[in-house]
């Protein structure tokens, strides 16, 4: 399985809330996932705009998850030299976005599947993330030209919505917001239900959300990140039992994806899978990760699971040693720390925990050839600092 799909790396990870190991089972629900969008163009051309909205949504992402840690557990430093870093703007360079008809090939990459809210059930098209940990869909007052393309949630519809105190937001990578109010309703996933469940119906989305064909986020990440401050989905469908393990799996391909729900698919992978502690009470952090480059450890760190960011950051200096090992490669943007190499070169690139390697697929580490220079390519390992401190490998799903 490790060598057939576009990324090796999520594909052997369980993510577990037991915080540890995992039990192989075959009790759970399956949501298959539609692959949408590309940071290559057509033709392969790297396209530097989607990428720049890419980077400044994740950076965004993280600052906010810093934000949502220090308010909800007083905690600013939880790894050596982590600090708030000012917001990322979107600012496009290389085009006008307003005058180019938008294509569903910009941003970044995302899997989408179908959840609903409510009863009787409201559909949503949603990205499953890893990375933050509150539900988030467009909510029905939003009026927005942004929301238009949207499924909206509707609580004067659903005989189970309640609304809640207080109100959510998050800045994203244009400098607009998401955010809205705050419900409680049953969110149904693959009919696993989880009823109560808080969640922002939001009556803002900034313009890089338009775009994309999705209507909202589900967070798979731990609850000391959440910005609501309250329980995220799989947290309160185990512990309603509404799912039978705590544990999920996600496949992903270019072809054929899905996340399972309670437990793993055998039908879908071959070999087995490796246990890591996350020790981290933040995110899905395995620690003492180490990058591989031909067959030789260069770099180690902490490594955190990200389904919901598209490329995989490292420390600046380690990545810099990376691309100095790879023969003709350079700096291509010192502002995002992408780098370009040979595109016929054929670095072997891998993170390993101790077990087996997991290796970056030629095709998942090329963003497509830098525009006038068709023998260069730029890679999807960035060198860049998103405040999470010191020696923290934040690994994406390209
Ligand atoms: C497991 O995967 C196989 C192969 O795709 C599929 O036929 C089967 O329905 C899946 N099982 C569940 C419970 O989703
Ligand atoms: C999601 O829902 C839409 C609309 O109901 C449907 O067309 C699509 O096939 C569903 N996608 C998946 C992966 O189930
Ligand atoms: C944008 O789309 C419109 C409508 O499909 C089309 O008429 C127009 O030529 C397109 N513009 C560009 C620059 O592709
Ligand atoms: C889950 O909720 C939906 C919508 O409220 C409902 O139609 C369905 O019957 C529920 N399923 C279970 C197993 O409770
Ligand atoms: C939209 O506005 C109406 C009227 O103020 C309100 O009843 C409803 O709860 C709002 N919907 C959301 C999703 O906030
Ligand atoms: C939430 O936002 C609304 C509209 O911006 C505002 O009227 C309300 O006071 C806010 N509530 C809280 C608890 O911040
Ligand atoms: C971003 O938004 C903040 C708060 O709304 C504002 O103070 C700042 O000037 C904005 N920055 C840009 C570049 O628009
Ligand atoms: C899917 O990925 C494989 C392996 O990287 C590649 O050969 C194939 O062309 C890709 N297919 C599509 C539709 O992108
Ligand atoms: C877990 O993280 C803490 C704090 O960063 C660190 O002191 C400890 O060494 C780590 N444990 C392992 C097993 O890596
Ligand atoms: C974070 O969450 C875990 C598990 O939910 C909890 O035990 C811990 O006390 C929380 N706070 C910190 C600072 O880790
Ligand atoms: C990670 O590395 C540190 C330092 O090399 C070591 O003390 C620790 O035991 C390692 N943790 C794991 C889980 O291997
Ligand atoms: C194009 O890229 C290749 C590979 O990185 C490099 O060797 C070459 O010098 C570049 N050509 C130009 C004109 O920049």
């Amino acid at each position: 399985m490790f060598t057939t799909t576009r990324l090796s790396l999520l594909l052997g990870l369980i993510l577990s809330t037991a915080h540890n190991a995992f039990i192989a089972a075959q009790a759970g629900v399956s949501i298959e996932f539609r692959k949408e969008s590309s940071i290559r163009r057509p033709g392969g051309t790297f396209d530097y705009d989607a990428a720049l909205e890419q980077i400044a949504h994740d950076v965004n992402k993280y600052r906010t998850n810093l934000i949502n840690i220090k308010r909800n557990v007083g905690v600013q430093g939880w790894n050596e030299g982590a600090e708030l870093l000012p917001p990322r703007m979107y600012i496009p360079r290389h085009r006008k976005r307003q005058s180019e008809n938008l294509s569903s090939e910009e941003g970044g990459t995302y899997w989408i599947g179908n959840i609903s809210i409510g009863t009787p059930p409201q559909p949503f098209r949603i990205d499953f993330d890893t990375g933050s940990s509150d539900l988030w869909v467009v909510g029905n007052n939003c009026s927005t030209l942004s929301c238009f393309s949207k499924n909206t949630y509707n609580p004067s519809q659903s005989s189970t919505g309640a609304s809640q105190l207080g109100n959510f937001s998050i800045q994203y990578a244009d400098n607009t917001t998401v955010s809205g109010p705050i419900f409680t309703d049953t969110v149904s996933v693959g009919g696993i239900n989880a009823t109560n469940q808080y969640f922002s119906p939001v009556n803002t989305i900034s313009q890089s959300f338009a775009t994309e064909h999705l209507d909202g986020i589900l967070g798979l990440g731990l609850p000391n990140a959440s910005q609501l401050n309250q329980t995220p989905w799989f947290y309160t469908a185990r512990a309603q039992s509404a799912v039978s393990e705590g544990l999920f799996a996600m496949k992903l391909t270019n072809t054929s994806s899905n996340l399972y729900l309670g437990g793993t698919n055998s039908s879908l992978y071959t070999g087995d899978f490796e246990s890591h502690p996350i020790n981290s009470s933040f995110y899905w952090l395995i620690p003492n990760g180490t990058l591989v480059l031909n067959g030789s450890a260069l770099a180690t760190g902490n490594t955190i699971i990200d389904s919901g960011t598209t490329l995989i950051y490292g420390p600046p200096d380690a990545v810099s040693s990376l691309y100095q090992n790879i023969p003709g490669a350079s700096l291509y943007d010192l502002m995002t720390g992408m780098y370009s190499y040979p595109c016929n070169s054929t670095p072997h690139i891998a993170f390993n925990w101790g077990g087996r390697n997991f290796n970056l697929s030629a095709a998942s580490f090329n963003l497509g050839n830098v525009p006038k220079n068709k023998t260069a390519c730029v890679g999807s390992i960035l060198g860049a600092d998103l405040g999470l401190g010191s020696n923290v490998w934040l690994l994406g799903d390209r």
